[in-house]
Order: structure tokens, then C-alpha cells, then sequence
């Protein structure tokens, strides 16, 4: 696997494998690898000949008040889990690169209504950030289709939306979320929990599993099956974000007659914020 962080030596890549008439399958990641992420590589490795991953913390994502110093950076391991799945490339720029100019001058992407509920909500200019840094990734690039997870379920329907109204030639492909045996959904955030803490983040997937359980059974009281949820959470030590059922195709708040729902939730421990979701269709 090569290394390149500029755009120039990440083109020439690109080009070469291009004239060869080879397909390019890329998964756009903010590094700290787990086995997520590395369930993406080895998707994008089955549906295309050329895998390029990038790792970029994008500063333009996060709010004034959340842990963009404390990501966790960690490029050699990185690197080194990246090797044996068959990634071709790693493209690893630096906030020079990707934003030459400077935040303030950068052209912002801007995907309405999506980002109005959960983490839209509650950051505001995150989904802008994630938009204008993966607008600019997929151009840079040029792949043929981009892998994104599914726990972070807004921000792929938020991308899905943006490579359509845009017309990017890009397939937008969603990889279900990669859970510890105890369920809790795998993030580079899980490092800041104490082990503790982390057996009590377990308890998100299960306030997500018993509500869907219910949702299934019938009940269509949303706004008590979430307080109940976010109760329980509080009981457990969590401070809820947001805990909501929503239209999965809009994101919006479920009404009764609704056949498809996602249930989302953001949670602190501690400092940590988690997300996770699930989804059911009746
Ligand atoms: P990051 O949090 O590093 O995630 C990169 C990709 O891995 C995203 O598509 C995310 O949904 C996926 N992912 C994370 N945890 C996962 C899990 N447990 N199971 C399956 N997939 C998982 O998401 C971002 O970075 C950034 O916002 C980015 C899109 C790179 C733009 O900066």
C-alpha cells in the first residue's frame, strides 16, 4: 500500500489505474481505524479493483466546543491495519491541503432539510462540514463509488442527497454497523471510555432494541417510548442528547402511519458522546 498526502501525487494514482480501465472504490474515514472502518475497505475491495482510503480529521466538521484536539491520531496503526485488507492507497492530507484558503473562505456545501433533527440539531455546521469536506474528497478522488456506514445513518442519507442533487457519478453504498459482542457500536470515540464506562455504553443498543421491540408490537405513543429510553439511559449515568423515531427516508418525526422507522440516539458518558441507530419496516 502506498502512502501519498497531496492531492497532486493522489491524482497521478488515480490516473494511472484509470488507463488501465480499472474501477475505484474509496472509503472517506477520520482515521483511528477499528474493525468499522475496516469492514468498509473490505466491501469496497470486493466491488472494486482499486481501493483508496482516506484519513483526514476535518476541522471544519467540529464545533468550538467539541474534541477536535483529543481526536485520537493515529496514523502508523492506522497504516498498518489498513495493509493487510487490501487498501491500495491511503491518501492522508493535511488541513493545508484540503482547505488552502483557510476555513472562512472555503465554499461550504449546504444538503437542507436532513440535517434540521438529531445531530443536526444538536451541532450546529456539522453536516456542512461533513458535506464540503466530502463534496471536496470526492472530487479530489474521482472513484466510482464511496462506502459510508450506516451508524452514522444521517450523515449518509445527508451524502446520499448531496451526490444526487449534485450529480457526482459516485454510487453511495451503506455498510450495516459493526458492533462489539456486547452490541455497543464500534467508534474511535469508544477509546475515551473507562472499561466502566464501556460496559455501560452497551446499554444504548439495548434502549434502541427494546424500543424497536415495541415499535413492532404496535406502540405508536413515540414521544413515551422515547422519554422512557432516555429515563433509562439517565438511570444508568448517560446524559441523552437526543433520543428520537424518525421517517427514515426524511429524517423527520414518525407520524402513526408511518411503515419504516429509525430510532437515533446520541448519549454522554462522561465526556463521550456516542450515536447509534437501528432501523424497522413493518
Ligand atoms: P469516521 O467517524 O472516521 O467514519 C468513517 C466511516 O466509517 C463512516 O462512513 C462511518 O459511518 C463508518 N463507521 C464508523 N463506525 C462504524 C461502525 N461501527 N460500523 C460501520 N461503519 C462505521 O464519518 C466520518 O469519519 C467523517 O464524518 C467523514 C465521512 C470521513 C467526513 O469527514
Amino acid at each position: 500500500m502506498q502512502t501519498v498526502h497531496t492531492i497532486a501525487e493522489l491524482r497521478a494514482f488515480v490516473k494511472m489505474h484509470r488507463m488501465k480501465g480499472q474501477t475505484i472504490g474509496f472509503v472517506p474515514t477520520m482515521g483511528n481505524l477499528h474493525d468499522g472502518h475496516l469492514s468498509l475497505i473490505t466491501e469496497a475491495k470486493c466491488r472494486s479493483d482499486i481501493v483508496i482510503c482516506s484519513i483526514f480529521i476535518n476541522p471544519m466538521q467540529f464545533g468550538p466546543n467539541e474534541d477536535l484536539d483529543a481526536y485520537p491520531r493515529t496514523l502508523d496503526a492506522d497504516t498498518m491495519a489498513l495493509e493487510p485488507k487490501g487498501c491500495d492507497l491511503l491518501f492522508a492530507p493535511n488541513a493545508n491541503e484540503v482547505y488552502p484558503n483557510g476555513l472562512e473562505a472555503q465554499t461550504r456545501v449546504d444538503v437542507p432539510q436532513l440535517g434540521d433533527y438529531h445531530c443536526g440539531a444538536s451541532r450546529p455546521g456539522h453536516f456542512v462540514g461533513v458535506a464540503t469536506v466530502v463534496a471536496k474528497l470526492f472530487n479530489m478522488v474521482q472513484a466510482d463509488m464511496a462506502i459510508f456506514g450506516e451508524k452514522d445513518f444521517q450523515q449518509l442519507a445527508i451524502i446520499r442527497k448531496m451526490a444526487s442533487d449534485l450529480c457526482f457519478p459516485v454510487d453511495i453504498i451503506g455498510i450495516p454497523t459493526s458492533r462489539e459482542a456486547s452490541g455497543l457500536a464500534r467508534s474511535s470515540r469508544n477509546g475515551f471510555l473507562s472499561k466502566t464506562e464501556k460496559k455501560t455504553a452497551a446499554l444504548i443498543y439495548k434502549t434502541l432494541l427494546v424500543t424497536r421491540d415495541a415499535l413492532a408490537h404496535g406502540e405508536r405513543n413515540f414521544s413515551k417510548l422515547c422519554d422512557t429510553a432516555k429515563q433509562q439511559l439517565e438511570k444508568a449515568g448517560f446524559t441523552p442528547d437526543y433520543f428520537n423515531i424518525a421517517n427514515p427516508d426524511t429524517l423527520a418525526p414518525s407520524n402513526s402511519q408511518d411503515k419504516h422507522f429509525v430510532i437515533l440516539v446520541a448519549a454522554y458518558l462522561g465526556k463521550t458522546r456516542l450515536i447509534d441507530n437501528i432501523t424497522l419496516s413493518i
